[in-house]
């Protein structure tokens, strides 16, 4: 296990193994040396884009958001002793996070790719969203080190709870009980607390095998998960892809930051490779099934029903428009003419309602409402109007 210094790599420092310290140099050293061994490890920040928040990220990180839940911390949301306790703040917390209300992201469907292509040799994730496994990923070669909603067992005499039922109290945040022993019921995450899955550990060596490594949306902060990356041989690329530097990455030679958001990395490496179709199809066939979307929704508009509803929209309001501005013309004109009639009160009234809700004074350009923006003639026909 390298030891992780913090400093980054300079330049001065060539790779050892790849040819660049990109993303380029990463796709012709996978090409170049018939990679096959990648492992992937992974935390919450490949599922962002998917709408399920990430922990620790600031503002939007679910950690800055549990203040509704009255937590002495936040962690202790997925704290054992605490849920112990109180095992009411998991539970309404449960039912936002519960597999099944979300779409895998393309960097879920990129580590199925890796799949696919035979590259794969373990996929070591944090997240409990179980994406991978809806991206098309096999069970055999995921490692949920910090478990998942896939079951769930009796804290106290370990029973195994039905699924159905936990699916019912889940969505009802109604806390579950043992049919055993009447104990607390809870997924089998892993809790702050608890001892991760033997899987873990019977996989945790692997990375020393690796011929390549990428690791993706993770702070890496939380162990023993976060010894992972080092465990990785010297000389042997790591691929950083995250929107910040973590974990002593960028500290090898041929460690490769890549830092911003996953999509748009993987979206890179696969350019790079060549794999650009294929992803893109691999990630549009993890939409949601369109035959029951259509059986809810009717078939989606044509492209023709979409412009002509947009140009019938557009027709009303431009009509709506030019009714204020020759009203506005026929009481100018008939001011002049020193007349004024029972038609252009009726007029004036719809003139004068709009000036009135656009404020007394304001000339008319701003009473025409918001076409302004979208026909400038009509905005400056009505200010020299
Ligand atoms: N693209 C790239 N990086 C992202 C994106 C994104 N779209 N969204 C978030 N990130 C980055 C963040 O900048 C951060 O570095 O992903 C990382 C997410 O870090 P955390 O929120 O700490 O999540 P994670 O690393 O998975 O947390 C580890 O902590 O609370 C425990 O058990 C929980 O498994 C979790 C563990």
């Amino acid at each position: 296990m390298g030891n992780e210094s913090s400093t980054v790599v300079d330049d001065s420092t060539p790779p050892s193994v790849l040819e660049a310290r990109n993303l380029e140099g990463v796709a012709k050293y996978i090409k170049q040396r018939s990679v096959q061994r990648v492992v992937v490890m992974v935390g919450a920040g490949i599922s962002t884009s998917a709408g399920i928040p990430d922990f620790r990220s600031p503002d939007t990180g679910l950690y800055s958001n549990l203040a509704y839940l009255d937590l002495p911390e936040p962690e202790d949301v997925f704290d054992i002793g605490f849920f112990r306790e109180n095992p009411r703040p998991f539970y309404a917390l449960a039912r936002e996070l519960a597999p099944g209300q979300f779409r895998p992201t393309i960097a879920h469907s990129f580590i199925k790719l890796l799949y696919d292509e035979g590259l794969l040799m373990k996929h070591f994730t944090q997240n409990i969203d179980c994406l991978e496994r809806l991206a098309g990923v096999p069970g055999d070669m995921i490692v949920e080190a910090h478990g998942s909603f896939a079951t769930q067992h009796c804290i106290d005499c370990k029973a195994e709870y039905p699924d159905d039922l936990m699916k019912a109290a889940v969505a009802k945040e109604e806390v579950p009980h043992c049919l055993q022993c009447q104990g607390l019921v809870k997924p089998d995450i892993v809790f702050f607390g608890e001892a991760l899955p033997a899987d873990f550990f019977e996989n945790r060596e692997l990375p020393e095998q690796a011929d390549l490594c990428i690791i993706m949306g993770t702070s890496l902060t939380v162990q023993p998960f976060a010894s992972l990356p080092g465990l990785v041989r010297e000389g042997v690329p790591r691929v950083l892809i995250n929107m910040e530097r973590v974990g002593g990455l960028g500290s090898r030679p041929d460690d490769v930051l890549v830092l911003g958001d996953c999509d748009t990395g993987v979206r890179k490496l696969a350019r790079a490779l060549g794999w650009e179709q294929q992803l893109e199809a691999m990630w549009e066939a993890t939409k949601p099934d369109q035959g029951t979307r259509e059986a809810e929704q009717g078939p989606p508009p044509t492209r023709e029903e979409q412009l002509q509803d947009e140009v019938d929209r557009l027709t009303e309001e431009v009509d709506r428009t030019l009714g204020f501005s020759s009203a506005y013309e026929e009481r100018v004109r008939r001011h002049l003419e020193g007349t004024s009639s029972q038609k252009t009160d009726s007029a004036e009234e719809t003139t004068r309602r709009t000036t009135t809700t656009t404020g007394a004074g304001q000339n008319d350009s701003e009473s025409v409402g918001g076409l302004g923006h979208v026909f400038p003639h009509l905005a400056r026909a009505n200010k020299s109007g």
